[in-house]
């Protein structure tokens, strides 16, 4: 790779205001040895800008890298088409390109943390579709730790270093995970060798959670999305991380970096599994539930379209570090369903953006949407343009309805808007069909010889280092989902064998 600092061609420096910087050595001073003069405006600009380089940082998924890239639909799904199911436009027509920006991350650490860590890592995908921005946001594996929103800022604060410390401690990680059951399942694939990818191209993504498709009709089925790549799967081992972590703590964001540089562009495809829209008391398990996956073989993963990312950013804070995806930002044809974590998210992340980047943070390019759109949101910090301008809107009326011109609601073309019927009692309640343990059992049951090595190794590793009543609930939790797990763990420990059932 040509090192990219090597581009000579010169270009006049000014000020921000336009004015040429003919001196950007000096600061101006009262004799050659100061003291320095307010009247410095250049000086004063540049420095008071440079206090302010930093917003903070995302409270989860600091530490990421980002590309540009499209998304190519194939007009099918299943061998048929897909206006059965979603009549959402970027899917339609096979061939149809969308661009797209994408961001993988790790979670817990802060903006230059190592990236060999066992982390799940982020996978947030942003389509500027003709109809708006939608924003997938999701994660390498496909499930999560808990499935009530209520838990995500205690979750998050026991991953994170001590308060006092400012040591991130196995102890207060599995205190938490020992008194979360349902996290038994996200526990079994991140300390298998899954939890720490080889880098991001050979990675894999997941929307997690069930969504909801709606065709030209108004039907309904739940969606989980899947991301495959072209690449290969490619994970580390601890000792694997390790070696890399010695000498490189930037390595995925160069390997992204670099190979988008040498023009070898990675590929994902994205598959769906779909499932009609019931409760489906049948099974041991809730579909809405995110702490579970749907097994392949009932419902098999259904090619919907390829991405290619094939640009880095011009600059990763204008770009990487600003851009914002949000679980709310859906385009038509697409929907939420009713699983409780996902209404959580969708709360969280554009509030999280008004604050972490500013009010009007979808005018800036990265997240502006790339068709024509027309609000009467006006003024707060930054303003940058008024919506609506580029299409000969009249800039006196902000408001609507209006007998004088202004914005006007579209007519709704495309069907009818989703509206899902629903009922029940209001209360903090908990899910029928928790099966904390079922899936952590299959997949551990699942595991080559090899990733189950691993995976006791590294469990056995942390745990060492917890207290003893963690490590007892830990074993029974194991124990739970497979007896050779739970005794494998135990006997790792060098504790008794613990017999727990669910
Ligand atoms: C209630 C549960 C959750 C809450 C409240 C939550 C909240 C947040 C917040 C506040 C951010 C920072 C956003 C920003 O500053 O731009 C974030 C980032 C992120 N979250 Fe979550 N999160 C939750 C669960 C999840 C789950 C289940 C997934 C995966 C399916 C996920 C994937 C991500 C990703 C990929 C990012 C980084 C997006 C980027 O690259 O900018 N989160 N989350």
């Amino acid at each position: 790779m040509s090192n990219p600092q090597d581009d000579a061609r010169p270009v006049s420096l000014t000020t921000r205001q336009g004015h040429p910087v003919y001196d950007n050595q000096n600061a101006k001073s009262v004799g050659p040895r100061g003291p320095l003069t307010l009247e410095d405006y250049q000086f004063l600009e540049k420095i008071a800008h440079f206090d302010r380089e930093r917003v903070p940082e995302r409270v989860v998924h600091a530490r990421g890298a980002g590309a540009h890239g499209v998304f190519t639909a194939y007009g099918q799904v299943g061998g048929e088409p897909i206006a059965k199911y979603t009549r959402a436009k970027l899917f339609q027509e096979a061939g149809k390109e969308t661009p797209v920006f994408v961001r993988f991350s790790t979670v817990v650490h802060g903006g230059h943390s190592p990236e060999t860590l066992r982390d799940p890592r982020g996978f947030a995908v942003k389509f500027y579709t003709e109809d708006g921005n939608w924003d997938l946001v999701g994660n390498n594996l496909k499930v999560f730790f808990i499935r009530d929103p209520m838990k995500f800022p205690d979750m998050v604060h026991a991953f994170k270093p001590d308060p006092v410390t400012n040591i991130q401690d196995m102890n207060r990680f599995f205190d938490f995970v020992s008194l979360t059951p349902e996290a038994t399942h996200m526990v079994t694939w991140l300390f298998s060798p899954w939890g720490i990818p080889a880098n991001y191209r050979q990675m894999e993504g997941s929307g997690v959670h069930a969504y909801r498709w709606v065709n030209a009709a108004g039907e309904t089925h739940l969606v989980k999305y899947h991301w495959v790549p072209a690449q290969g799967v490619r994970n580390l081992t601890q000792a694997e991380a390790e070696a890399i972590q010695a000498t490189n703590f930037n390595h995925a964001t160069q390997d992204l970096y670099q190979a988008i540089d040498r023009g070898e562009f990675p590929e994902w495809e994205l598959r769906v599994q779909i499932m009609t829209d019931e409760a489906h008391e049948e099974l041991e398990w809730d579909p809405l539930d995110p702490t579970k996956l749907w097994p392949e073989d009932r419902w098999p993963m259904l090619p919907v379209g390829k991405m290619v990312l094939n640009r880095n950013p011009a600059n990763v804070f204008a770009e990487t570090e600003q851009v914002a995806f949000g679980v709310g930002v859906l385009v038509d044809g697409l929907g939420f369903s009713d699983d409780k974590l996902l209404q959580g998210r969708t709360f969280s992340y554009s509030d999280t953006q008004r604050y972490r980047v500013g009010t009007n943070y979808l005018q800036l390019p990265v997240n502006a949407p790339k068709c024509p759109f027309a609000s009467n949101q006006r003024d707060g910090q930054m303003t940058y343009g008024v919506d609506g301008q580029a299409q000969g809107a009249n800039p006196h009326i902000n408001y609507e309805p209006s007998s004088r011109g202004g914005l006007v609601q579209p007519v709704r073309t495309r069907g009818p808007e989703m509206a899902p019927r629903v009922e029940g009692v209001v209360g903090r309640q908990a899910i029928d069909r928790p099966a904390n343990y079922l899936q952590a059992g299959e997949r551990y049951r699942a595991y080559s010889d090899a990733e189950r090595a691993e995976l006791i190794a590294n469990l056995v590793g942390a745990l060492s280092a917890c207290n003893p009543d963690i490590q007892a609930r830990m074993v029974d939790h194991f124990a739970a989902a497979d007896p050779d797990y739970g005794a494998r763990i135990a006997e790792g420990l060098g504790r008794k064998v613990a017999i727990a059932a669910e």
